[in-house]
């Protein structure tokens, strides 16, 4: 379908635990390669503290996540000048917005989240209400700045599956034909899916208890080489041909970590490597991680040094956010015959 609304690109990383390479490959370096681009007339990468909220947080450690996460945007090559910053909290559309879609949305839509499920686990009744309504407040994130294009990962586009849904139902329900855009996922296949160093059919993951099984982004130099050498292999050489991978976890999970870090294909790497043991490969890979991931993971340490000045960008960013979505919170409002409602 044919749009009106301006090319607008918003994506979001929860403030939980560390940050790891899966996160920096996976969503990061998609974010700073959108500021490049500039069809899209604004870029807005959020922090998402309330979503976060789903599941217990310290409160201290929320806080500090949440800087960490903006440390990252940064330290990856986000300009807080040419991209939006913020963390969600700071703009009230989100909370507000996000109520009204959870009376858009319909219970049979959210039963069918895989996500909710594998967190909510077998334990259901005890799972926070938030967290099965968890992706009303991200279309709600998106739709409050009526974003066109969000880079996620493979396992976020169901919830933008469901933002589409809800867009329609609103525009639909409220004949508003084109209120809300339906966004498009923008995802980049050869980095999406950055596997565990200990197990390759597992993600790699912030919250896996082994933190040999993860590269983080604040990891020294030292760590992330010997995190590296002690991957898990299996004792064939290489391939030469992409198709000799399958069936071959670990290799092939350690080939697309090279990949991604150097900007090739995968079939690039096994033209150089293939027939190769993990002798040789795993040490070359140590030193392509350390050389791209080291310096990251340093910046990050000196930005958080002076928490004033990441809370300064992140306000300022709020505000640009605000006056965005105000006035979609405006029309919002009326639309509904909420009479004066919202604080914009
Ligand atoms: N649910 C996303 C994740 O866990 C984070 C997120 C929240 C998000 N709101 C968003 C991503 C809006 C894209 C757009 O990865």
């Amino acid at each position: 379908m044919t749009t009106t609304h301006t090319p607008r690109v918003f994506s979001g990383m929860q403030p939980t635990g560390n940050l790891t390479l899966g996160n920096y490959l996976g969503a990061l370096v998609n974010f700073v390669a959108l500021q490049e681009r500039d069809e899209f007339a604004d870029r807005l990468y959020c922090v998402v503290d309330l979503h976060a909220i789903t599941v217990f947080q310290e409160p201290a450690e929320l806080s500090r996540a949440t800087r960490e996460v903006a440390a990252a945007y940064i330290a990856a090559g986000l300009d807080p000048e040419r991209s939006i910053i913020f963390n969600q909290s700071r703009v009230t559309a989100h909370a507000e917005l996000g109520w009204i879609f959870t009376c858009v949305a319909r219970m049979g839509w959210l039963n069918r989240m895989t996500q909710f499920k594998e967190k909510a686990g077998k334990n259901k009744e005890n799972a926070s209400v938030g967290l099965f309504s968890y992706p009303t407040l991200m279309a709600a994130d998106i739709l409050a700045y009526r974003a066109t294009h969000v880079p996620v990962g493979e396992d976020q586009k169901q919830h933008l599956e469901l933002t589409r849904d809800i867009a329609a139902k609103f525009n639909n329900d409220f004949s508003v034909p084109d209120f809300f855009p339906l966004p498009e996922p923008l995802i980049q296949p050869e980095t999406a899916r950055i596997m565990s160093l200990r197990n390759g059919e597992n993600k790699m993951s912030k919250s896996d208890p082994s933190d040999a099984s993860r590269i983080n982004m604040t990891d020294s130099a030292d760590l992330i080489a010997q995190k590296i050498r002690k991957a898990k292999t299996d004792p064939e050489p290489l391939p030469s041909e992409v198709d000799g991978l399958s069936g071959r976890a670990e290799a092939m999970n350690l080939v697309g970590i090279y990949a991604a870090l150097s900007g090739q294909s995968k079939a690039d790497v096994l033209a150089e490597y293939g027939g190769q043991g993990f002798g040789a490969f795993k040490p070359a890979l140590a030193d392509l991680t350390v050389a791209k991931i080291a310096p990251i993971g340093e910046e990050m340490r000196r930005l958080l040094e002076d928490e004033g000045a990441i809370d300064a960008i992140l306000a300022d960013g709020a505000e640009r956010a605000a006056t965005l979505a105000r006035p979609v919170m405006r029309e919002v409002y009326d639309t509904l015959g909420l009479t004066g409602g919202g604080s914009a």
